[in-house]
């Protein structure tokens, strides 16, 4: 990273999972970033040295510890907008947006920040601040944001004082966040100004040059805050459409006697479709999808066009967590009383990280039918349901079980030698394995005597 560059003063408002990501790359980058954290326990445990990062991102923990210790002037921790402020060009709101009762993003906290943002500059006469929308927020909320900040100069009678709302929505997968961060495949920025996009220019200038990953460099889109907005929930809810759309196809291909892995890659070997984002499975969760997709349809109803292709996104995904229990009953039959083994409870592999995990829908699904769970998960450690037994190995989750679910493609799982997998079979009161993420060979699934079924797998494979 050169260091040589001019750095910026920033602060990042929120150390949650992309406030911590972002201030640390930043200050990485050689900004001088503050993080202001209104949690006094989180902001405790970030003070302390070593310091105490309480998300699960690969290399984050080091990072911030590597700042905390060798660049403190650049990296530092408060629970004061107005100080941070006071001594600012540009702060990032990267406060949550959690979703509400029908859909909507809760945008509380964003608008609370506004306001102390804009009282924090009526108190320091600071002009031209620069205040960046990084959470993931509906279109118009930049609106929204100079609206309320505007009416808080009006009242202290300070309505001159210039400031600037920029829309930089973030595109970090969990689990690869720093390289995302660092490595950026584009960086969208919605200005209201030139002077805003310089400063946006300035605070990626060095992330830009750095060229981490020797990627070429990314594209740098500037364009007016609303677009900037929609990109991200256009992003996300066109990545979870592609999902459910093949989640649909591989739904035909059972019925057509067609297979899934054949017909996805067939269809991702057109350049215009490309393979990513088209694996069959139980369906998408996380914290980002499903959250993400309700929004942009709750956002579209309000402007007056009802995105109902987004609600049938929502549906197909729900539908892949019932087309398991419809599994395992045509296998088992009455499903009360029976054990069922869970292989996999993170949302995704590589992260323990249970938000919105398709496990859960499938676990509380196999409950009412009055089914009897084991789990294991190789970061999920703590109970994450009630009646849900943890284990320690898949083969312990899997003796005396009826059926195993495999809902999250652990590499562990992938890796299971032939060996391992007939002793998980003999171990079990009845082999059907259901293969939630057509991880496994059917062939070899069944040649160690499993009862296998995929997603959209052929029977005969
Ligand atoms: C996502 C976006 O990728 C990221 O750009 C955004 O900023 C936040 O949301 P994340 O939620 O971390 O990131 O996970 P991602 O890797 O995108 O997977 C989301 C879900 O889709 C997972 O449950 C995954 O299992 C599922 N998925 C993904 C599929 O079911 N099939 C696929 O082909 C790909």
């Amino acid at each position: 990273m050169d260091l040589t560059e001019p750095s910026t003063r920033i602060s990042v408002i929120g150390a949650g999972h992309v406030g911590l990501v972002t201030g640390a790359c930043l200050a990485q980058a050689g900004h001088i970033v503050t993080m202001v954290e209104n949690d006094s326990a989180r902001l405790a445990g970030l003070r302390q040295s070593p310091p105490n990062v309480p998300i699960y991102e690969p290399g984050l923990q080091q990072l911030v510890e590597h700042l905390c210790l060798e660049a403190p002037e650049r990296f530092r921790f408060t629970d004061s907008i107005r100080e941070v402020v006071a001594d600012s060009e540009a702060a990032f709101i990267c406060v949550g947006t959690p979703q509400g009762e029908t859909g909507e993003a809760n945008l509380f906290y964003v608008e609370r920040v506004a306001t102390e943002i804009a009282e924090a500059l009526v108190a320091s006469g600071r002009e031209h601040f620069v205040v960046i929308e990084k959470s993931t927020v509906p279109v118009r909320t930049g609106e929204a944001v100079r609206r309320t900040m505007e009416r808080v100069l009006r009242r202290h009678g300070k309505d001159e004082l210039p400031f600037e709302v920029v829309s930089n929505p973030e595109f970090l997968a969990e689990g690869t966040a720093l390289r995302d961060f660092m490595s950026p495949d584009r960086i969208v920025v919605g200005v209201e100004s030139t002077s805003g996009a310089e400063m946006m220019r300035r605070i990626y200038e060095p992330i830009i040059k750095s060229n981490a990953d020797g990627k070429s460099e990314p594209e740098i889109l500037i364009t007016d805050v609303q677009s900037a907005e929609l990109i991200k929930h256009a992003s996300n809810s066109f990545l979870a459409l592609r999902i459910s759309f093949i989640n649909a196809v591989a739904n035909i291909c059972e019925r057509a006697g067609a297979d899934i892995r054949e017909v996805a890659r067939g269809m991702g070997l057109d350049p215009r479709i490309g393979p990513h984002f088209l694996k069959a499975g139980v369906g998408f969760g996380g914290y980002c999808f499903p959250k993400d997709v309700a929004a942009f349809y709750h956002i579209s109803k309000e402007l007056g066009y009802p995105f109902e292709l987004l609600k049938n996104v929502l549906e197909i995904n729900e539908g892949q967590r019932i087309l398991v229990i419809d599994k395992l009953r045509s296998a088992l039959w009455n499903l009360k009383g029976k054990t069922i083994a869970i292989w996999g409870l993170a949302f995704k592999p590589n992260t323990e990280d249970m938000r919105g995990a398709p496990a859960l829908d499938i676990i509380h699904l196999l409950q009412q039918e009055g089914a009897l769970i084991v789990a294991y998960d190789p970061a999920v450690t703590n109970v994450i349901a009630e009646a849900v037994e943890l284990k320690d190995s898949a083969l312990a989750a899997a003796e005396g079980a009826d059926a195993i679910v495999l809902v999250t493609e652990w590499k562990e799982f992938a890796e299971l030698s032939d060996e391992s997998l007939k002793s998980i079979a003999t171990a079990m009161a009845y082999p059907v394995f259901i293969d939630g993420r057509n991880l496994l060979e059917p062939e070899r699934m069944r040649n160690l005597g499993f009862e296998y079924h995929g997603i959209g797998v052929r029977r005969n494979t």
